[in-house]
């Protein structure tokens, strides 16, 4: 599927140029820092104070900006969106807590459809009720069902990490549930080492690293070929609990 762009890669860092104008946004650290959604907060701070304004991440609304998702979203409501979340630390030195998005839980019962487009990341799944959560080692052409009890959230790797998802508009985000207090648990890089460092704001959680995941609908091939069958699987993640990962 043609998302109209050219990406270019040097030294880890990628730049994503779109044949077209598309809308997007920018998420600045301290706007995450402001929200204590980091963990790290003193090292995150003393990064904004030292270096310059860093941008985490940046989304481009594709369903907003190019004619064919525009098409799309117009038939389905579903939206897709494209995010490069950028390699870094919320920390002066290169040890520390990896960049992350701001993560959200959907407003109602709806998924949405995971797909990596270049280089790895961790996706973090975190059960809205019991906080039991699931760090997914993602590699390039992974891609995944989120199911919606999962507050969920994109940690980066080892390079900047591009990645699409689609989800249905009446899914709606709430950021509310991740402002003030993050998530269970947090990604860090320590000593060229992944460490998972827990919440303290979060009591009697536990996690599980996963290298590997089942892959089972594609769901790049789907919005190609069958918008309205991604449409009612996204919106009915119950009655399609076999394409979706929910964990054990
Ligand atoms: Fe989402």
């Amino acid at each position: 599927m043609d998302f109209g762009y050219a990406l270019k890669e040097s030294n880890g860092e990628l730049t994503v140029n779109f044949k077209q104008k598309v809308v997007g946004w920018k998420r600045l650290a301290s706007e995450m820092v402001e929200d204590k959604v980091v963990l790290d907060l003193k090292n995150a701070k003393k990064m904004i104070e030292t270096k310059r304004e860093p941008v985490v991440y940046e989304q481009y609304n594709l369903w907003k900006s190019i004619d064919r998702f525009k098409e799309i979203f117009k038939k389905t409501k579903i939206a897709s969106d494209l995010t490069l979340l950028n390699f870094g630390v919320f920390s002066t030195s290169n040890e520390g807590e990896l960049f992350s998005t701001y993560g959200h839980a959907h407003e109602t019962e709806c998924g949405e459809a995971y797909f990596v487009l270049k280089n790895s990341c961790f996706l973090i799944l975190s059960d809205k009720k019991t906080y039991e959560t699931f760090i997914l080692h993602l590699k390039e052409a992974d891609y995944l069902f989120i199911h919606p009890k999962f507050l969920h959230r994109t940690a980066c790797d080892k390079k900047d990490v591009l990645f699409a998802t689609f989800y249905p508009e009446l899914a709606g985000h709430d950021y509310k549930i991740i402002k003030n207090r993050g998530f269970p648990f947090h990604v860090f890089r320590c000593k060229n080492r992944t460490k998972i460092v827990k919440n303290p704001k979060f009591k009697n959680s536990r996690y599980e690293l996963i290298e590997k995941v089942k892959t089972r609908v594609n769901p790049i091939k789907l919005l190609e070929r069958n918008p309205e069958k991604l449409k009612d699987i996204l919106e009915n993640p119950e009655k399609y609990k076999k394409i979706y990962f929910i964990g054990r």
